[in-house]
């Protein structure tokens, strides 16, 4: 008998790479099914997207979200077996950490371990990497454990930095990658 996994995706912003991992696994999928988006934001683009492919949309605020307990109720109670993050800006709470280890992924876009730790996102890690004169970036599929952008590389693949980049062209650089592969990288690891 085919198990098929609850996941769910967690993002915070616009939701691009959300809207992709949700087109990828719309109904086809034997073994994986998206069953919510969690959005710390209620008004983020991205719970639109969740609303357009007719997923349910759970928040909590920011301080639910810190209090010990909460996530996590909701995460049981929903049956959630998979973590998903698609620029998913918040601190994931420990307990939720320790309960799901080796079942949050997440998608950072640089070559890790390079240009990640606190603080590191979003356009911020592009600017970095072209202040850095790097020749090449690229993003980073990796488990999520209690340091931030430290657990386990599922999966990684490079583009190259010209000369005449800016971290906005940089940027699309990334998202075309992440577009691409991230759903892909799931895959393999979740239901391979
Ligand atoms: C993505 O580029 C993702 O790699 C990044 O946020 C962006 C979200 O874009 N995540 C991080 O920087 C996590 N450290 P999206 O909302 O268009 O999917």
């Amino acid at each position: 008998m085919t198990t098929i996994k609850k996941v769910w995706v967690f993002a915070s912003g616009n939701g691009t790479n959300a809207e992709k991992l949700f087109e990828y696994f719309k109904g086809h999928h034997a073994q994986i099914r998206i069953t919510g988006l969690f959005c710390n934001r209620p008004a983020a683009g991205v719970t639109e997207k969740a609303r357009r492919a007719e997923i349910p949309v759970f928040t909590l605020t920011d301080a639910e979200l810190e209090m010990p307990g909460n996530l996590l109720r909701l995460l049981r109670d929903q049956a959630v077996d998979e973590i998903l993050l698609a620029g998913f800006l918040r601190k994931i709470p420990d307990d939720v950490v320790k309960a799901y280890a080796d079942h949050i992924i997440n998608v950072h876009p640089a070559l890790l371990p390079k240009f990640g730790g606190k603080g590191m996102y979003g356009m911020r890690v592009h600017r970095a990497v072209k202040e850095a004169g790097e020749t090449e970036t690229g993003i980073t599929v990796h488990l999520v454990n209690e340091h931030y952008d430290e657990g386990r590389i599922l999966f990684q693949a490079s583009v190259a930095v010209l000369p005449e980049d800016t971290p906005e062209t940089i940027a699309e650089k990334v998202q075309r990658l992440e577009h691409l592969h991230y759903a892909r990288a799931c895959e393999q690891y979740i239901a391979p």
